[in-house]
C-alpha cells in the first residue's frame, strides 16, 4: 500500500472505531425485514444465475467489512444453518458484531478484526461473500474484488456495491465542501458534526447544495441524525463510481456480473410511457445492447439508487437455461414450483388463508420487494390456488386440479374449463410470480 492509501486506510479506521456503523440497535430483530432478508438469502442470487435451487445449510458465508453486524445478523436469519464469518478493520465495530449474534443465539459464527487485504492469510473458502458498503472505500476496487474472488468456492457468489457518482454527486460536493474547510483532516467526530449542522442551518434554503442535501432530511433521533451527518458528509474515503467503472473492474478480476440486487429497479422498458411501442430505433436497438449498455443507458436516463449493488462470480458457472418465457408446455407439465423461502411462514400462511375465507385480494407484495408502483395482488380465488405451496412444493399438474376445483366453469360461458384453459391461467399467474422470484421452478 503507498503512503497516501495507508493514510486514508488509517483514516477510515479511526472513523469506524470512533463511530462504528451501523448504530442500529441490539434489540432491532431483522426477521420482519422481508427486503433484507430477500436480497440477503443465498437462495435469491443463486437461482436467479442457475435458475435452481440451493440449500444454505452447511454453507460458509464472509461479510466482509461487516461493520457492527448488523447485515452479519441478516444474513444468518436468511440462512439457517450457514456459518456466517464477519470481518472488519475496526475492533469496536467487531466487538459489537459478535455481541450481536450471541444476543440471538447464533452460536455458528466467528468475528475477525482484520483487513479485506489479508483474506488470503485466513486460509478460509466461502460459498458466499457479503461486501456491503465497503468497497467504494477500498483504494482499488479490482483489487478488492479479486482478493475476494481468491477466498470464493468455485460456484461462490459475490454480493458488492460502490456509491453511485452519478445519483450521489451532490453529497460528494458537499464533502468536498468540508474536506476545503479542514474537518476531514483528522477523524471528524462531535465537533466536526456540529459545524457541518451549523453550516448547513446557517446556508440560506435556496442554496442549491442545501436543497439538495439537507433541506427536510433530518431525522428527530439523535444518534441517527449524527450517523447521516457522518456518512454522508464527513465519510473518510468515500468515492464514486458508475456502471462502466464496476464492469471494467469485473473484467480486471475476471468475475462475471450475475444481476443487479435490485434488479427490478433497472428496468429499462420501464422508464417508457408504453414498453410496446416504443420509438423504432429504441425498439430495434435494446435487444441488440449488451446487459452492460442496458444498464449503464439506465444510470443516465434514471440515476436514482445510491448503490450500484450487484452479484457476481467466477465465470462459467452459470447453468444454460431457458428462461421459463420460453418454456415448452412439456418442461411446463414436468416442473415443481416452491414458495421463496422467505415467504414461507407461517404469519404470512394465517393471513392469506383469512383473506381467501374473507374473498379479500391479498397484496403479496406487501411480504416481499415487489417493483416501484406495481404491487401483485392475488384475487382470493387465485390465492387459494397458491395455499398448498405453504405445504411443500408443487408440480404443475397438481396447481392445474386445485385451480379446476376451486373454479371448475368458465364463469362467461358456465362451461367447464378446458385443461388447455387451466394450464394457460396456471401458466400465467406463476410467470407473474416468478419475475419477483416469489415462487422458484425447478425442472427435473
Ligand atoms: C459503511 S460500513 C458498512 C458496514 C456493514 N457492511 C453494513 O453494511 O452495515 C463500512 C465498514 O467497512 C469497514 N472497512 C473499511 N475498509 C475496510 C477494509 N479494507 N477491510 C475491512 N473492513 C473495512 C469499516 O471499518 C466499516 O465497519
Amino acid at each position: 500500500m503507498d503512503e497516501q492509501s495507508a493514510e486514508l486506510f488509517e483514516k477510515i479506521r479511526q472513523q469506524f472505531d470512533s463511530a462504528p456503523y451501523p448504530s442500529t440497535p441490539l434489540e432491532q430483530n431483522p426477521k420482519d425485514s422481508h427486503d433484507l432478508l430477500y436480497a440477503h438469502n443465498l437462495v435469491t442470487a443463486y437461482y436467479l444465475r442457475n435458475q435452481s435451487l440451493i440449500s444454505t445449510d452447511g454453507k460458509v458465508i464472509l461479510d466482509a467489512g461487516c461493520g457492527t453486524g448488523f447485515k452479519s445478523l441478516v444474513l444468518a436469519t436468511a440462512n439457517p444453518g450457514a456459518k456466517i464469518v464477519g470481518i472488519d478493520l475496526s475492533k469496536e465495530a467487531v466487538d459489537l458484531a459478535r455481541q450481536r449474534l450471541q444476543f440471538y443465539g447464533f452460536e455458528n459464527a466467528e468475528f475477525i478484526v482484520a483487513s479485506i487485504e489479508v483474506l488470503p492469510a485466513l486460509g478460509m473458502e466461502f460459498d458466499y461473500i457479503n461486501c456491503d458498503e465497503v468497497l467504494y472505500l477500498l483504494p482499488d476496487i479490482a483489487q478488492g474484488l479479486q482478493i475476494m474472488k481468491a477466498a470464493l468456492k468455485p460456484d461462490g457468489i459475490i454480493r458488492a456495491n460502490l456509491h453511485s457518482a452519478t445519483q450521489r454527486v451532490d453529497y460528494f460536493r458537499a464533502q468536498q465542501v468540508f474536506k476545503l474547510m479542514g474537518l476531514m483532516d483528522s477523524n471528524p467526530e462531535e465537533m466536526e458534526i456540529e459545524i457541518a449542522k451549523e453550516t448547513f442551518g446557517a446556508l440560506e434554503d435556496w442554496v442549491n447544495l442545501k436543497n439538495k442535501v439537507w433541506n427536510s432530511r433530518a431525522s428527530q433521533n439523535v444518534v441517527v441524525e449524527k450517523e447521516r451527518i457522518l456518512m454522508n458528509f464527513l465519510f473518510q474515503g468515500d468515492k464514486g463510481y458508475t456502471i462502466a467503472d464496476l464492469f471494467t473492474a469485473l473484467r480486471s478480476a475476471d468475475l462475471e456480473f450475475i444481476s443487479m440486487v435490485n434488479w427490478r429497479d433497472w428496468e429499462i422498458l420501464d422508464l417508457f410511457k408504453d414498453a410496446d411501442d416504443l420509438p423504432i430505433f429504441w425498439a430495434m436497438s435494446l435487444p441488440e445492447v449488451s446487459t452492460e449498455q442496458r444498464l449503464q443507458l439506465f444510470e443516465l436516463l434514471h440515476p436514482i439508487s445510491r448503490l450500484l449493488d450487484f452479484w457476481c462470480g467466477h465465470p462459467d458457472q452459470t447453468n444454460a437455461f431457458t428462461p421459463i418465457a420460453d418454456w415448452s408446455e412439456d418442461e411446463w407439465k414436468t416442473a415443481k414450483v416452491r414458495l421463496h423461502p422467505q415467504l414461507k411462514n407461517s404469519k404470512l400462511r394465517e393471513e392469506l388463508v383469512e383473506s381467501i375465507e374473507k374473498h379479500q385480494p391479498f397484496n403479496l407484495s406487501g411480504y416481499l420487494p415487489g417493483q416501484a408502483n406495481t404491487a401483485v395482488i392475488l384475487e382470493s380465488t387465485v390465492a387459494a390456488t397458491l395455499l398448498p405451496l405453504w405445504d411443500e412444493p408443487q408440480s404443475i399438474a397438481a396447481l392445474m386440479e386445485r385451480s379446476r376445483q376451486i373454479q371448475p366453469l368458465n364463469p362467461a360461458t358456465l362451461e367447464p374449463r378446458t385443461p388447455t384453459a387451466v394450464l394457460n391461467d396456471v401458466m400465467a399467474l406463476v410467470t407473474r410470480l416468478e419475475v419477483f422470484l416469489y415462487v422458484l421452478l425447478e425442472k427435473p
